[in-house]
């Protein structure tokens, strides 16, 4: 396969910086190309899932969104590490938290990502169900937030293909059991690709709403709230 791909439709690799981040939602990537980028060029329009690059403090970076799910972000993280010479993708997301000590609007940096999912298995034959952030990233990372005076809560998530499950107290065993903190939907994919493809991948997420309280943030809440992780992820322009 060639550029363009199935799924972006741009027809330049250079156009595409070497460190993507990816919301969930096209309309955060475009929020963040409007908030903080200059000179930005939009490179996918595709089934909507904007893409853009521009410069941040003068160095490039692209953003564009990854949609919701594993099958979602395994796409179009794909498609831009293996055709589009991408070499760090860095997923800023939302999580549901597992545990009482985090508060909505915590920022976590993800170590790892347990997962039930066959996602990694499918792909390349990789059976276990943990799959763990470039550490490297993440060092970075935790300089970044430190310098800008932004707390980080680090550890393992939980990848979940399901949203809406069926028995309430199921967190219990994945927090309990498997160490997990709070669940979001992405993260085992995209480091999947990462390793299979010898990329780097990481996450960062805020905390949306919990599983345990049942507290929840707006939409509106998420947009300005959200700040905090996509700067910290901004500072990898370059
Ligand atoms: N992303 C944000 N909140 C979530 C939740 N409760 N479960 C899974 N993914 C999420």
């Amino acid at each position: 396969m060639s550029i363009p791909t199935p799924h972006i439709e741009c027809n330049d690799s250079n156009i595409i910086a070497k460190t993507v981040l990816m919301p969930g939602d096209p309309l955060r990537a475009k929020f963040i190309a409007d908030t903080y980028l200059e000179d930005v060029v939009q490179f996918n329009h595709v089934r909507n899932m904007f893409g853009f690059t521009g410069t941040y403090k003068g160095k490039r970076i692209s953003v564009m969104g990854s949609g919701m799910g594993m099958p979602s972000i395994g796409i179009y993280s794909f498609e831009l590490y293996k055709f589009y010479g991408v070499e760090n993708i860095i997923r800023i997301g939302s999580c549901g938290a597992y545990t009482n000590d985090l508060k909505l609007y915590d920022v976590i940096l993800v170590d790892e990502a347990w997962s039930q999912s066959t996602y990694a298995k499918v792909q390349n034959g990789y059976d276990k169900d943990v799959i763990e952030a470039n550490p490297e990233i993440n060092d970075r990372i935790a300089k970044h937030a430190e310098e800008l005076n932004i707390p980080i809560v680090r550890g393992r998530i939980h990848s979940s293909d399901v949203f809406y499950a069926d028995d309430p107290n199921s967190y219990k065993s994945y927090r309990d059991n498997h160490g997990c903190i709070a669940a979001e939907m992405e993260s085992f994919a995209l480091f999947a690709n990462a390793k299979v493809l010898g990329k780097k991948a990481a996450c960062l997420l805020t905390v949306s709403d919990s599983i345990v309280t049942h507290e929840e943030t707006t939409s509106e809440e998420r947009q300005n709230a959200f700040t905090k992780m996509m700067e910290i992820a901004l500072e990898f322009a370059e």
